[in-house]
């Protein structure tokens, strides 16, 4: 293809665009592709093809941090051995927000423009200014206000269609940068989320996730999370709703209900504990006490039949003991979680923790839990995955063949087990009956029995 890369003025049109972090950044890449796109931008899946190069970033840890360093150096340094002139980068993203000026200003990371979470909007406007007699625009605004409501995102087809329904966190737990870098709590209509979930049914997805960075405090006048589940599992065609990431502190009695009475909500909930201790707990401004925890999920558990439950773990907060570690594992144990994600602290600028608390488990002591906790969680969740052998599931096919096997295709249980089976024919997309035959700690096995 050729390029119609031009240095000197800001016309600039082939884009290609890189996505780290969470479902919602994915997400708003669908919507910085649908906002490009109106404007004539073409989009490429090849960055040598591009002249405009974006990184949706994520600054949630240090490593997806050095991640994205690293990357705008090697995005360099492939034009170069092509004897090509460099594309424009642009920095998306929650790292573009929370660094500020400072990417400007390093002179060793070639930054040309770079557009916050509430930014894009002004993206066209920011790629025709960038380079232009060396400008380097920026917009980091955060807005109290923008959802992008009247932006249908691009989507890849497939099963699944994420929905933003909420953007922004007003958490402010101490070890985390979300709140900085995606601004306050902000909520779509009803009714606008209604709408974009027929057309997406129109265009034959079978499975939506709401997202928001704290999902379940959605609110919009006087509509509430449970509300939006029973609105969304209305609409004709959409087979399976679910959603993440919720807080703890908001499940009320109506979202467990709605969970549980809701054949369309799926049976998997991701409650993340973060630590099992009330001390840490308390420091980490999480407000809920280990107790407080253990009866929501023992509560859903009775409410809801086969639930699954997934968390997120935080090892090695400041000052976390060995004895307040083994109140973690305690926890684990005894909610046995179907899956976990377990991440060493990473101190993150800006936050309380950064501030107020030092961070001063050393690295070796965060690993060694870290090992613990996810052999701990290994064991659990093989356990589970047994008790599904020779029972009967519906499963959502996925991918009409395994990565690991030609032979087979790939569905996924309510409970969001993934479960591979022999080919049959049938589609991505169908809902179908399995036997389990087999399990690991992290997928199932089983055979076709059914429509
Ligand atoms: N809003 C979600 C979390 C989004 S971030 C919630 O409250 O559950 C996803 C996960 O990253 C968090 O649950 C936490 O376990 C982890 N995380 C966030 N900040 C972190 C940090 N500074 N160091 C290590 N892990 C962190
Ligand atoms: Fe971060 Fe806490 Fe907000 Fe989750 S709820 S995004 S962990 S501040
Ligand atoms: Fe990362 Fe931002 Fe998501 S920090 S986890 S991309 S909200």
């Amino acid at each position: 293809m050729e390029r119609k890369s031009n240095n000197n003025n800001g016309n600039r049109k082939i884009v290609y665009i890189e996505t780290y972090g969470c479902q919602m950044n994915e997400y708003d890449t669908e919507l910085v592709k649908a906002i490009l796109a109106k404007k004539e931008y073409e989009i490429v899946k090849n960055e040598l093809e591009a002249d405009v190069v974006m990184l949706n970033t994520c600054a949630i840890r240090e490593h997806a941090h050095r991640k994205v360093y690293g990357r705008v150096h090697s995005l360099r340094h492939a034009r170069k051995e092509r004897a090509e002139e460099p594309p424009l980068i642009g920095l998306l993203g929650c790292m573009a927000t929370n660094l500020r000026k400072d990417l400007l200003e390093d002179r060793s990371l070639k930054i040309d423009f770079i557009a916050g979470p509430d930014s894009y909007k002004r993206l066209p406007q920011l790629i025709k200014q960038a380079g232009v007699s060396g400008a380097k625009p920026y917009d980091l605004t955060l807005s109290e206000f923008e959802t992008y409501e009247d932006v249908y995102p691009r989507r890849e087809k497939g099963v699944n269609a994420w929905i933003a329904v909420m953007r922004g966190c007003n958490n402010f737990c101490t070890f985390c940068v979300v709140p900085y870098t995606r601004g306050r709590e902000r909520s779509r209509s009803v009714d606008n989320i209604v709408e974009e979930t027929k057309r997406l049914a129109d265009e034959g997805f079978k499975q939506v996730t709401l997202l928001g960075q704290n999902v379940n405090s959605y609110r919009h006048e006087n509509d509430t999370f449970a509300d939006i589940l029973a609105a969304v599992s209305k609409v004709k065609g959409i087979e399976r709703i679910r959603f993440t990431s919720p807080h703890p502190k908001d499940f009320p009695k109506e979202v467990i209900d709605v969970v549980a009475g809701n054949p369309k909500v799926c049976n998997h909930i991701h409650l993340p504990l973060q630590a099992g201790n009330d001390r840490v707990l308390e420091k980490m401004n999480r407000t809920y006490t280990k107790e407080e925890f253990l009866d929501l999920a023992s509560g859903m558990k009775a409410r809801i039949p086969g639930l699954a439950l997934s968390t997120d773990i935080i090892v090695g907060f400041s000052g976390e003991t060995d004895e307040e570690f083994e109140d973690t594992i305690a926890v684990m144990k005894e909610v046995e979680f179907d899956s976990a994600f377990i991440f060493k602290y990473s101190e993150r600028k800006n936050t309380v923790a950064y501030k107020k608390f030092p961070d001063d488990v050393p690295d070796e002591v965060k690993t060694e839990r870290t090992v613990r906790l996810n052999d701990l969680q290994q064991e659990i969740s093989l356990k589970k995955n047994r008790a599904y052998v020779g029972r009967d599931v519906e499963a959502l096919i996925e991918q009409e063949e395994a990565n690991k096997s030609k032979d087979c295709m790939v569905a996924r249980t309510d409970t969001n087990k993934l479960i591979t089976f022999p080919k049959t024919g049938r589609k991505t997309g169908d809902l179908i009956r399995i036997r389990v035959t087999g399990a690991t700690p992290h997928a199932l096995k089983g055979e076709q029995i059914g429509p």
